[in-house]
């Protein structure tokens, strides 16, 4: 799927805010579950630590606090939100969604609110979904809660895959702005490579399977990674006849230092326009996009008026660029 904004119908984002587990668990700690070396984790993916959540942390726990910050920010409260996407593999439960519990905790009573299933690149989904919604006219302001808490379903005995993983969430407010914001998606989705990021007995058709926990071929993930961001924000870009030079920040998916060290090299982004803190929290999953935007916001490198490319990517096999305007201040 792929295509642009539609001039006179400006939506952008207004709020925007994060939250990671306190819980900070580096590279050493983790050799000490499985036979693995902060120097094995550094120099294949560029992690040094991630945040784990406490076991009784759910990911409405991360997702609360920062729907907070983010309306918060947009000057708005839950009343005013009328609908709610909360992206995410790591649900509360199956259901009641974790969208519907957000909701309510927000008092947002005249909201629709559910959860999106598209792996690590459900933020992007829920980007794009929340964007169409409004631009048609269904919604006049919505919330989109991208967050995963992958450490209850990681198997804290594979080295292939507990290295990789960490915990956040992030939030943001879209609603009509003066000025344009988004200018184009792109979503994809690839379910012949389904079986290379997958989650056993995690629904109907193999709900007994005991292993509950990710699996993961880590090369072939990593060949559709490299090859699929840059063909999705080379797609999207060609689209929106922008090129490559006039893109002011870049936001990629947050798993691997090298995915995105590849990507940006494939794209021709200079590395001073490209965030990256997968470093600090791993791969959070739908959590990755907004956090590194929260951060870019709060360090002063997202300014408004500038042109800001994301892409994410993740299990289905999926992936989804947005292309938009910046036009929120860092002092919102
Ligand atoms: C997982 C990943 C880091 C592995 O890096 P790699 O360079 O491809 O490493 P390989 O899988 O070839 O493994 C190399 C060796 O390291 C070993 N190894 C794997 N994980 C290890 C770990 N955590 N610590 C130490 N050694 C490890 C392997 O067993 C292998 O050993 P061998 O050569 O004796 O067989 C990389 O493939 C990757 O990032 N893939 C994408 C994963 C991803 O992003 N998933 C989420 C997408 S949303």
């Amino acid at each position: 799927m792929i295509g642009t904004a539609k001039a006179g119908i400006e939506v952008s984002i207004t709020g925007l805010g994060c939250k990671v587990p306190d819980r900070v668990v580096t590279n050493d700690e983790l050799s000490q579950h499985v036979d693995t070396s902060d120097e094995w984790i550094r120099a294949r993916t560029g992690i040094r630590e991630r945040r784990i959540a406490a076991p009784e942390e759910a990911l409405s726990d991360l997702a609360l606090p920062a729907a907070r910050d983010a309306l918060a920010r947009a000057g708005v409260t839950g009343k005013d939100v009328d609908l709610i996407i909360v992206a995410t593999v790591t649900p509360d439960m199956a259901f009641p969604s974790t969208g519907a519990l957000v909701a309510d905790a927000l008092g947002a009573t005249d909201a629709a609110a559910y959860d999106l299933s598209a792996g690590c690149t459900g933020f992007m989904y829920a980007l794009a979904q929340a964007y169409g919604m409004l631009a048609g006219g269904l919604a006049h302001r919505a919330l989109v809660i991208g967050g995963d808490v992958l450490s209850k379903i990681l198997d804290w005995s594979d080295r292939s895959t507990l290295v990789l993983f960490g915990d956040g969430a992030g939030a943001v407010v879209l609603e009509a702005v003066p000025a344009q914001g988004f200018l184009g998606f792109e979503l994809g989705a690839d379910g012949a490579g389904g079986a290379n990021l997958w989650l056993p007995g995690s629904g109907s058709r193999l709900f007994d399977e005991p292993d509950k926990h990710v699996k993961m071929n880590g090369r072939e993930v990593f060949k559709f990674a490299t090859r699929i961001l840059v063909q999705s924000a080379e797609d999207l870009l060609a689209e929106c006849q922008v090129s490559i030079d006039d893109v002011d920040l870049y936001i990629p998916h947050q798993a691997n230092v090298r995915i995105i060290e590849v990507a940006t090299r494939k794209l021709g982004v200079p590395s001073d326009r490209v965030v990256i803190n997968v470093d600090r929290y791993g791969n959070t999953s739908s959590g990755s996009v907004p956090l590194a935007m929260a951060e870019a916001l709060a360090d002063g490198r997202l300014q408004p008026g500038m042109l800001v490319l994301m892409t994410g990517m993740g299990a289905g096999l999926t992936w989804g660029s947005a292309l938009m305007r910046w036009t929120m201040d860092a002092a919102a």
